[in-house]
């Protein structure tokens, strides 16, 4: 246990984690070289594509230092806020954390976040930074940040590059000589479960980092908080797949295949022991449950499929811990569920997992903060989308949720940034400086001004070099309506909003115009409109349909011709008169991109 090292890499988005994480595979030569590809530890196909880490993913590699073998166990993380909760379950598992700062970007506000997390975790902080190849890196002053950040005028900094593997293999030395090896404690077995799988043979794999003793396949196992037991169906390592031991043993991060079947019974932060030490086992300290911030309504298209969709959440559940979700019904939509979620982007991964990997067809709402509803007769409702917002009359106040929010910043934006936010209905506390070039600045402001468009606003103003983060405050009575949305005439529950009142009539112009441009045409005239009570705030139409349905038809069939154009106007009759309109469910993903 001597020669283990657990480490993660931590870092604001795109810094180079994944970067860093190849080199280290190449250099340990843990993947051969004709199969490594770029950002190995990216496995799934939605984080190739859009080149960002949404899972953590443990790898364990063999390196050699002056003769002496060590194994390195490595946990790459997210950079992305919205999965932080994946970030904070990796600290647990390991002693140390490489801290990777852009040389260009320097200290941005995941840097920030994660290295509180790394801290309050009491870990060994390795700060190292990156893509020093670049022309427009600035070391000089980024070392300056850091040092500033970690209140450390000594601490020592590597300057690499992930790209070239400049200065790389100087990293795996700190990582022996720093990082303090696992502290021994034999007996009995106690592993802490930091993430899960769902294998079709093997049952949930849970992630574990192993604390005492050791396991063995086909030892009897429980689980603290769910109570379940079962029999050890195999053990292993990741390298960065599944790779079977006889066991695995105090100190090391590896699996355990429960063959549990019941994705439900397999929870992150729950503490696995053998069946027989019943009688002496504490429970590991597990993990607090991330708080949702935003939540929306899933529906599936058709409710034949309301069975899969529960089945397809508890799977993803066991992939992504901070997914919530609780069963929801509605008279216009039938039976689905309210999802909680850390962020817009987290609402955006989660609906394209679940179309690319379930095959399933989604009615998505209007994301929602949670309210607080104080009725006239004194009853306190918690709100969680605009379709469950009480009559105005039946209420007493509204209260939305407040954040502390900062914005880390270059001094050349601050201008135009403190703009934006001033747009926000913000309250501003403070600026603090970082070093001669970046500031902090401090607000309070509402959730829900935050959740939607405001961080791509705040990385285009600032051609990418603002980041913020935020945590939840208090909550506070403001002046809110519910903006409902109709198509024909109907309400579309799922476009309802809840907005500032003095908001209400732009929000509404900017939503039913852009409805007109992704939801097609219909054979008939279609009216949206955006209304508060019966009152309407905005209106478009968008024109029917023309196109001449025997325009195919070349020649004369005459006949052929009439039929076709009977036909047509058949059906154009039978939808005016239902009056509805058929919504794809496309329109609701593009209605929740901005
Ligand atoms: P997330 O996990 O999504 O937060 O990103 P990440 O931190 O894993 O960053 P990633 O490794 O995906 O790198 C982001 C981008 O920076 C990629 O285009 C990399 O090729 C590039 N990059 C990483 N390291 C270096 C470096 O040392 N030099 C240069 N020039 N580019 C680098």
């Amino acid at each position: 246990m001597q020669n283990i090292r657990n480490f993660c890499i931590i870092a604001h988005i795109d810094h180079g984690k994944s970067t860093l994480a190849d080199r280290f595979l190449d250099i340990t030569g843990t993947i051969e070289k004709r199969k490594m590809q770029e950002q190995f530890l990216d496995q799934m196909d939605l984080e190739r594509e859009r080149g960002i880490t949404i899972k953590l993913q443990p790898v364990r590699m063999e390196y050699v230092l002056d003769g002496r073998h060590y194994t390195l166990n490595l946990i790459d993380t997210p950079g992305h806020v919205d999965f932080s909760y994946e970030v904070s379950r990796s600290l647990a598992a390991v002693e140390g954390a490489i801290l990777l700062v852009d040389a260009t970007k320097g200290v941005q506000a995941q840097t920030i976040a994660n290295l509180n997390l790394a801290r309050k975790q009491g870990l060994v902080i390795i700060p190292i930074i990156n893509k020093v190849d670049l022309a427009n890196a600035r070391s000089a002053e980024v070392e300056e940040e850091i040092r500033y950040l970690m209140d450390d005028d000594k601490v020592e900094i590597l300057k690499i590059s992930a790209k070239t593997g400049e200065g790389v293999a100087a990293v795996l030395e700190s990582v022996v000589r720093l990082v303090p090896s696992p502290q021994a404690s034999d007996t009995p077995f106690r592993a802490l479960i930091f993430d899960s799988a769902f294998d079709t043979y093997k049952g949930v794999v849970a992630y574990v980092r192993v604390f005492n003793g050791n396991i063995n396949s086909g030892d009897k196992i429980k689980l603290f908080a769910s109570g379940a037991a079962s029999d050890v169906v195999e053990v292993g390592f990741f390298v960065p797949q599944l790779k079977k031991e006889k066991q695995i043993s105090v100190g090391e991060i590896g699996y355990i295949a429960t063959g549990l079947k019941n994705p439900g019974q397999v929870r992150v932060g729950d503490t696995i022991f053998k069946s027989e030490d019943i009688s002496q086992i504490q429970p590991l300290a597990g993990y607090k449950e991330p708080r949702p911030m935003v939540f929306a309504s899933f529906y599936p298209e058709s409710s034949e499929n309301y069975d899969e969709l529960k089945d397809a959440l508890s799977k993803l559940k066991l992939t992504d811990a901070s997914l919530v979700f609780e069963p929801e019904s509605s008279p216009a939509l039938g039976r689905g569920f309210r999802l909680g979620f850390l962020g817009m982007l987290h609402i955006e991964i989660i609906s394209e997992r679940l179309r690319r990997e379930f095959k399933l067809n989604l009615i998505i709402s209007t994301p929602s903060v949670e309210y607080h509803v104080t009725s006239k007769k004194d009853e306190i409702l918690k709100i969680r989308s605009a379709a469950m917002l009480p009559d105005p009359s039946t209420m007493d106040k509204i209260e939305e949720p407040l954040v502390s929010l900062e914005i880390i910043t270059p001094v050349d934006y601050v201008g135009q940034l403190m703009n934006l936010v001033a747009e926000c209905r913000s309250e501003y506390i403070a600026t603090e400086y970082l070093s001669k070039e970046v500031v902090i600045l401090k607000y309070k402001i509402p959730l829900g001004e935050i959740v939607t468009d405001f961080y791509d606003k705040l990385k285009s103003i600032s051609s990418g070099y603002a980041s913020m983060i935020y945590e939840p405050a208090e909550y506070k009575v403001a002046d809110l309506v519910r903006l409902d949305i109709l198509v024909a005439g109907d309400v579309v529950e799922p476009f309802s909003k809840i907005v500032p009142r003095e908001r209400a009539q732009f929000e509404g112009r900017r939503i039913v115009e852009k409805l007109k441009d992704v939801l097609p045409r219909q054979w008939f005239v279609v009216t949206l409109q955006a209304a508060i009570g019966g009152k309407v705030l905005a209106r478009e139409d968008i024109s029917a349909l023309r196109k001449d349905v025997t325009g195919y038809l070349y020649g004369g069939d005459v006949t052929r011709k009439k039929k076709l154009l009977e036909k047509q106007k058949r059906g154009k009759a039978k939808m005016k008169e239902r009056g509805k309109v058929e919504i794809p469910q496309g329109v609701f993903l593009e209605m929740l991109k901005k």
